[in-house]
């Protein structure tokens, strides 16, 4: 039988980074579920978070904490912060080229809710494709696109590899003595967000599925600046780092309103940022902008180069125009519960890392910049462990099941854009019980629609969201709920 020595599900920064430090001589392969770059890291904007050097460890820590409402694992925080720059050097040190200020340095940037500048960032504003162009040019590994993983192969507490679909009929299963879940969070459940369009929280499902653990999935992250001209459903990001470096947000008649929500205006921490544009424009109306009067044209075009010719095609000649902003939906804080060991709670050969994972790292709100950083930190440590553990699987024992089939598109796809419908206006910025309540209730009945196995894992990832939303009474953090009027 061909037995693999990993499995990795997922091509971003956490996935690669993992096929990276595996040795070559092991045998590996990489799970996409489209092309490789269709991951949440290739869209990722502003940079990556390190702790500076030595001294600056006890402030990220302190700015992550504060971010995340200390509702984090202060553990998991450490081990980020404390392992940052090494992973980061060792990113450089094998080919990765970030910026440079005019002496030659790292050009370190600042980020809202972060003390000081310790973001890194690469081609100005395309840190995320230009680590993931260098991660793929790094793999020595197997890569394989086009496949949706449908299944985990579980025996009591062990995983034995995967099942997944190849085509809309055809279904493969691969064996591993290691498998690495680095598949991302769950964008599409929502009808508006910044993800890519293939990330939509399947293995989440099949995790609830199994009973695997799924952790703080209330935690749902809205990024406060997408632009607002379009009607797709991924928004295109303007990046935190625009804010970090000078540009305001404003209502239509430039007013600064921030400052009446928070001391720190635009640079509040993320959830604060969302929910007061929420909050602001459902009050009055008014049209919400991002301005960049601070910023000098040329200067501009230098640093943000790619959000520059985005917005120029929509016909927005920055730094000279405001752009009309909203909140979308960005990133899970939440996910499969796992230890700072990167190890899938109560399970063997099963490892989980970045964003489908939950240490608990990000506590009730992500700090700007850290899912990069988690990326590479704990593919590191996933890596480091499994090779140390070295535990064989026998894969005969695995009594492999075979699934329904992966869609069944007429009935699928209104239910589909009725979950996304149902998340966004009922687990989106703020909350309250009775209509969570309700949209549960409607997410239960599709499952009793005759659906394709990808969607019901879909409703299962949903459903694990509103029941956490339910279940915390109290706001906190990106959990916000709705004070009842008397
Ligand atoms: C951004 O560039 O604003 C996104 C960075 C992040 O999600 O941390």
């Amino acid at each position: 039988m061909n037995i693999y020595d990993y499995v990795i599900v997922g091509s971003g920064v956490a996935g690669l980074n993992a096929a990276r430090l595996i040795p070559k001589d092991k045998k590996v392969l990489v799970l996409c579920k489209k092309v490789p770059w269709e991951c949440n890291t290739f869209y990722a904007q502003g940079g990556i978070a390190t702790a500076v050097d030595k001294e600056d460890i006890p402030s990220h820590i302190k700015d992550t904490l504060v971010a995340g409402v200390n509702h984090n694992n202060t553990n998991a925080v450490e081990v980020l912060s404390e392992n940052s720059r090494a992973c980061v050097d060792d990113m450089i040190n094998a080919g990765m080229q970030f910026d440079l200020n005019t002496k030659g340095e790292l050009a370190f940037t600042k980020e809202a809710a972060h003390s000081r500048n310790r973001i890194l960032h690469a081609d100005g504003d395309a840190t995320g494709r230009m680590i993931h162009l260098f991660l793929m040019g790094t793999c020595q590994h197997e890569i394989e696109t086009n496949c949706v993983v449908n299944d985990l192969l579980i025996k009591d507490d062990v995983c034995y590899g995967v099942q997944y679909y190849v085509s809309e009929t055809e279904q493969k299963v691969v064996y591993a003595h290691n498998t690495i879940l680095a598949s991302g969070g769950i964008g599409s459940i929502y009808k508006y967000h910044t993800n890519s369009t293939a990330i939509a929280g399947e293995i989440q499902g099949i995790c609830a599925e199994k009973g695997i653990e799924l952790k703080d999935m209330e935690m749902m992250q809205f990024h406060p600046t997408v632009f607002k001209g379009t009607s797709f459903a991924r928004k295109s990001l303007l990046s935190e780092a625009l804010r970090g470096e000078g540009a305001h947000i404003v209502d239509e008649n430039n007013n600064r309103f921030l400052f009446e929500y928070h001391p720190d205006g635009e640079l509040a921490p993320r959830d604060v940022v969302s929910r007061s544009i929420y909050d602001y424009h459902s009050k009055t109306g008014l049209r919400i902008y991002l301005s960049f009067d601070s910023f000098e044209k040329n200067s501009f075009r230098k640093r943000f180069p790619n959000i520059y010719e985005n917005l120029k095609q929509f016909g927005y000649d920055l730094p000279f125009e405001r752009v009309p902003i909203s909140p979308a939906f960005h990133y899970a804080m939440g996910g499969i519960a796992t230890n700072v060991d990167a190890k899938v709670k109560g399970m063997k050969n099963l490892y989980a890392i970045g964003e489908c994972a939950c240490t608990g790292l990000h506590g009730a709100n992500r700090l700007a910049s850290n899912s990069l950083l988690e990326g590479v930190v704990y593919s590191k440590i996933a890596v480091d462990i499994s090779m140390k553990e070295n535990f064989k699987i026998y894969a005969e024992n695995y009594d492999k099941t075979i699934r329904s089939y992966v869609r069944n598109k007429e009935a699928d796809k209104p239910i589909k854009e009725r979950v996304r419908q149902l998340m966004w206006e009922n687990a989106g910025i703020v909350r309250d019980e009775e209509t969570l309540k309700k949209a549960l209730e409607e997410i239960n009945n599709f499952f009793n629609e005759n659906i394709g196995r990808l969607l019901f894992l879909r409703l299962l990832t949903a459903k694990s969201i509103l029941n956490a939303a339910i279940e915390r009474k109290k706001s906190l953090g990106a959990h916000f709920i709705k004070e009842k009027k008397c």
